[in-house]
């Protein structure tokens, strides 16, 4: 039932108002985390902050947060946070001459990644990271991870059954089996940096964060592109599915499904589901889903009026000599999607799967080659509400621009009233500027999903001066907001010119990215 939308975790506190749990704050240039009256944020971790008693470090750019609960408590539990990129004037230096050194490129690889951390709320209902917990550790740029899945041992990945580390961890999800989904996105810098072989980036990559022993895998079935981000879900049939955006101006929605189907009562084990199945692409002009086979793409190859898509940066050629196996279709899925005739689509990143009637959330956060300076959210309807149909409908479910009042949606979020939370990712260098000025910094804006209001945005946070807000999520109680705020100041010229001092902590002589809790919900 979505009538009604009061955001609240217990139904029997609902009200008729479709929003009003907080007074929405206005655009602002403050170089501070703004939140409207009555609720505040606690900086849980900070880049640098130590982590556990070894003394591993917090990384940089957090993005992605997820949140474990220990024993059913959303007081307490692990935190996984995605760590997506650095920034050379605050992490690894500059190059000298055109090379990093070898401990640079270690600093480098150490602060992307992930971080899993143990926080808590205390006494005095302030939220805090326990550095003491025995399951605080780093998942970085230097951890070795297994490759699965068709492409594993490949010709395609250079006959790589292991691979060094995981990077440019951008958004994600979380699995029916409480695993976390990490997504390596925009992976080709720190790859070509460090020496390392591109094929081996770009994948999704599962930890189980309360289990040490379960090796880091990447899911090769899944697909290697700009991944941003994960929904899972359940097909009718019960088989796995799993929808991604892939980051890129002029890029495909995918879909991978499962062979076999889900058991509750296998936990961990489940993780094999994502090692077989089958990727698709959406093709929003027919409405249908375009499985991606070697067949497939070779069979169009073939054809005599086969030309080469306008976003495929190869000849026929060599297209022809790149396509042999299946493997090749999942290391350039992007090239085998636009083949076989998927819609290039406008930055497709995080997709979100409505928990009230699994229709699909995508945003599109903008693409200026073709004019959408402002971005969309998209809405997927599966054929008979199916998330295993070969068939959908869509809408644009909400504009950015100024009658909306929010630019370049990103990451998304539901709250259990049916509201869209949805945070914006206008760049830096254009944030505050010409057609940008009006929104100010970015932010979190709360969208509602029907009712009167159905479609409108709600202004709830605001970033510091450069900043992002990423990785928004709720503990199950829906009392604390979880969120990332990534790069703020990095606009910065110098160490002596810094735009921003966010979060502000006495003695810090540079702005740090860090994750906050979010509290002063009260229903
Ligand atoms: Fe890393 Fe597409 O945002
Ligand atoms: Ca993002
Ligand atoms: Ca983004």
């Amino acid at each position: 039932k979505t009538e009604d939308h009061l955001f609240g975790a217990e139904k029997t506190k609902k009200t008729k108002k479709t929003i009003g749990f907080f007074k929405p704050i206005e655009h602002t240039t403050k170089d501070e985390l703004v939140l409207p009256e009555g609720f505040k944020y606690d900086v849980i971790a900070a880049y640098g902050d130590k982590i556990n008693e070894k003394g591993d470090t917090f990384g940089f750019n957090n993005d992605l947060t997820l949140f474990f609960p220990i024993e059913g408590s959303s007081e307490r539990g692990l935190l996984w946070v995605n760590h997506e990129y650095t920034n050379p004037l605050f992490v690894e230096g500059e190059k000298q001459g055109d090379k990093y050194t070898a401990k640079q490129i270690e600093l480098l690889l150490y602060n992307q990644g992930g971080s899993i951390i143990e926080v808590y709320r205390d006494k005095d209902g302030v939220w805090k990271m326990d550095t003491s917990s025995p399951y605080a550790r780093r998942i970085t740029g230097l951890t070795p991870c297994r490759l699965t899945g068709p492409a594993a041992g490949s010709k395609a990945v250079n006959g790589a059954t292991t691979v060094q580390g995981t990077f440019a961890n951008c958004s994600g999800g979380i699995t029916l089996w409480n695993t976390v989904l990490s997504c390596e996105e925009n992976f080709e810098s720190t790859a070509q940096e460090a020496g390392l072989d591109p094929t081996h980036y770009g994948w999704v990559v599962e930890v189980a964060p309360f289990d040490e022993s379960f090796a880091v895998r990447k899911h090769t079935a899944l697909g290697r592109f700009n991944h941003e981000n994960t929904a899972m879900g359940l097909s009718k049939d019960g088989r796995v599915v799993v929808y991604m955006g892939d980051d890129k101006k002029d890029a495909a929605v995918y879909k991978f499904i499962s062979k076999g189907k889900y058991d509750a009562a296998a936990g961990l084990k489940n993780s094999a589901l994502l090692e077989e199945g089958s990727l698709y692409a959406a093709n929003l002009r027919k409405g249908v889903w375009v499985e991606l086979t070697i067949d497939a793409v070779q069979q169009a190859l073939a054809s005599e009026s086969f030309r080469v898509p306008a976003n495929v940066g190869y000849s026929k050629e060599e297209l022809i000599a790149m396509f042999q196996t299946q493997a090749d279709v999942l290391v350039y899925a992007h090239e085998a999607a636009m083949i076989l005739g998927a819609t290039p689509t406008d930055r497709p990143e995080d997709v979100e799967i409505s928990p009230f009637d699994n229709t699909l959330f995508i945003a599109h956060t903008n693409n200026d080659t073709h004019g959408n300076i402002h971005g969309h959210i998209t809405r997927f309807f599966e054929k008979d509400g199916d998330l295993g149909a070969m068939e959908f409908d869509f809408e644009i479910f909400a504009a950015g621009g100024r009658q909306s009042g929010f630019s370049a949606p990103d990451n998304l979020t539901f709250d259990s009233n049916g509201n869209l939370w949805t945070v914006t990712d206008m760049s830096g260098s254009s944030m505050n500027k010409g057609v940008f000025a009006h929104f100010a910094n970015n932010g979190v804006y709360v969208i509602p999903t029907s009712g009167e209001h159905q479609g409108e945005a709600f202004q709830f946070a605001s970033a510091p001066v450069d900043a992002e807000l990423t990785g928004p999520w709720f503990t199950p109680d829906e009392q604390t907001l979880f969120l990332s705020v990534q790069h703020p100041g990095e606009q910065s010229k110098s160490l002596s010119e810094l735009t921003s001092m966010w979060p502000h902590r006495p003695g810090d002589t540079i702005p740090r990215p860090a994750v906050v809790a979010i509290t002063g919900f009260t229903f």
